[in-house]
């Protein structure tokens, strides 16, 4: 006999149906699996066998063929042990579900005893079960909650093989999962470190919400020790909250990677990842045989932190041009391209030599000049061309250190940084930017008009600082971000001193 189970296989960040076949014949006993299994599959024969028998169900002893389709799309993962089990169990004629099977889609890894291990992309599975007709979807308990944030669309969990047999006999007669309000609310993001932990350093975060309020990537030059970490860790919790949108993406680029915990449902706080200088350049951008998102996509809508920015490898910088540019990377293999969101917000952080004492005032650097030009070309110029802000972070004195009084809240902090985007969001309307980092020089013109003080000054500090025009143009995009927290509707001469500022790289390395 014939059974037909529907189920989902994940391809990039998205899933698409499959349907798989299970026939039971008479012939030699033995185990065929068709359309392109990877070994995890093949596997999961001798899985599903044991979770059978040890479910008290009986396991035929008869020629057994199961069709995975789609058959040309490669599939991994042991996420069809379920819907293989429950297929040679309806195909065996053990359970008569045959109304109910056509509605639901079913995942989950089994182990021997029959239980349910969580698998990953549950929320992409939901999605992709929902938009193929299905409506419900049966998975492991510790994946419920991530499917159930799906709208419309019921979602039922499984302890064991046997429970999930259950539950179709009874055609769905179970309270469906549902997530509490508390775990989808992304008004106010629960973030675990914030910015009121930071004692002074005023105007380091002061810098820091300008990158936040206008999208420009920044580097913190300091001393170690200064807390360029701390205060990078802390980046995402001054941005603005996430749309629902922003948040799903972000929880179907963890689901598929098998990065949620148990029990999550959306991943409601921006994302702070920091890849460490040795990371492969898959582990960066994406890879493996069947492509799983690397660094730059776990970092979509958050924070790439990239510490000891000269330390990483050219070829390392020069990967990372297309996710600067498209937002988006792009993985080749001889089967599939496929592409990952990775619109993130670039932080790094450096020391002032190779050292790390050279701005110090207790410290005696060891440099030569030479010794600390040559650690600051490292830097390659792309990557330097899309960095806005240069942060000097001084270590703090003993009286800081001593301070009690805590820092400005992240909330406070968000709160002006939404206010300015707002203000760009009206500004970019019918333009292809979302923030003033995003400009070109066209744009930059058009929205951007200097009066003539501001480019009086502009010419001035060109002049004493050997600034490139790539520079002039950042310090304008700067500029009018500083305006944007002010709700000033004209770039004035302070904003523009200010935005001078933050170029200080350009004078180290140029001047
Ligand atoms: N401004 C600060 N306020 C409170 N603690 C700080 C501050 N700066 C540094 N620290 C403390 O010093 C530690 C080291 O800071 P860290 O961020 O690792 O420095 P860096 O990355 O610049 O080497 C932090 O974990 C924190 O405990
Ligand atoms: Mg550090
Ligand atoms: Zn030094």
């Amino acid at each position: 006999m014939l059974a037909r189970v529907h189920s989902a296989a994940i391809h990039g960040v998205d899933a698409y149906p499959v349907q798989v076949e299970v026939d039971v014949s008479f012939g030699r006993e033995g185990f065929a699996v068709v359309g392109l299994p990877d070994a995890a599959v093949r596997e999961s024969i001798d899985r599903v066998e044991a979770a059978i028998r040890n479910s008290g169900f009986e396991f035929p002893k008869e020629r057994i063929t199961v069709n995975l389709a789609p058959a040309d799309i490669r599939k991994e993962g042991p996420a069809f042990d379920l819907p293989i089990a429950l297929g040679l169990i309806v195909a065996t004629g053990q359970v008569a579900a045959d109304g109910v099977l056509d509605e639901v889609a079913l995942t989950g890894e089994l182990s021997l005893d029959g239980r349910l291990r969580p698998i990953s992309g549950a929320l992409p599975m939901a999605l992709g079960s929902r938009m193929a007709g299905r409506r419900a979807i049966i998975t492991p308990p510790d994946n419920g909650n991530e499917a159930a944030v799906v709208a419309d669309f019921e979602v039922f969990t499984v302890k064991t093989l046997y429970d999930c047999v259950k539950l179709l006999e009874s055609n769905l007669r179970d309270e469906p999962v549902r997530v509490s309000d508390e775990q989808i609310d992304l008004e106010t993001p629960p973030y675990e470190a914030d910015m009121a932990d930071v004692k002074g350093q005023e105007h380091v975060k002061r810098a820091l919400e300008i990158a936040a309020a206008g999208g420009h990537n920044c580097v913190m030059v300091g001393p170690p020790g200064s807390g360029k970490t701390m205060l990078a860790r802390r980046v995402p919790s001054i941005l603005p909250p996430m749309t629902l949108d922003e948040a799903l993406e972000v929880t179907k680029l963890y689901s598929v990677k098998g990065l949620m915990r148990p029990g999550d449902a959306l991943i409601q706080t921006r994302p702070f990842r920091h890849p460490h200088h040795t990371v492969s350049t898959a582990g960066l951008i994406g890879g493996g045989s069947v492509p799983s998102p690397g660094e730059v996509s776990l970092a979509h809508h958050g924070v790439l932190f990239l510490d000891e920015l000269p330390e990483f490898p050219r070829n390392a910088l020069e990967v990372m041009r297309q996710p600067l540019e498209d937002d988006e990377v792009t993985i080749a293999r001889a089967q599939t391209t496929l592409t990952f969101p990775a619109n993130f917000q670039l932080v790094g952080a450096m020391n002032p030599c190779p050292c790390g004492f050279s701005t110090d005032p207790q410290r005696e650097c060891t440099c030569s000049p030479t010794e600390v030009g040559r650690y600051l070309k490292q830097i390659s110029g792309p990557l330097l061309d899309r960095i806005d802000i240069h942060i000097e972070v001084p270590r703090l004195t003993s009286d800081e250190v001593m301070q009690r009084r805590p820092g400005e809240p992240s909330e406070r902090m968000r709160n002006r940084v939404v206010a300015a985007r707002r203000q760009q969001h009206e500004r970019f309307g019918g333009t292809p930017f979302h923030n003033n980092a995003e400009m070109n020089t066209k744009a930059l013109r058009e929205f951007c008009p200097l009066s003539d003080e501001v480019a009086a000054l502009l010419k001035a500090a060109i002049e004493q600082f050997a600034l490139s025009a790539r520079a002039h143009d950042r310090i304008i995009k700067l500029a009018r971000t500083i305006a944007d927290l002010e709700s000033a509707e004209q770039i004035g001469v302070a904003h523009t001193a200010e935005a001078v500022q933050y170029r200080s790289l350009d004078r180290k390395l140029w001047g």
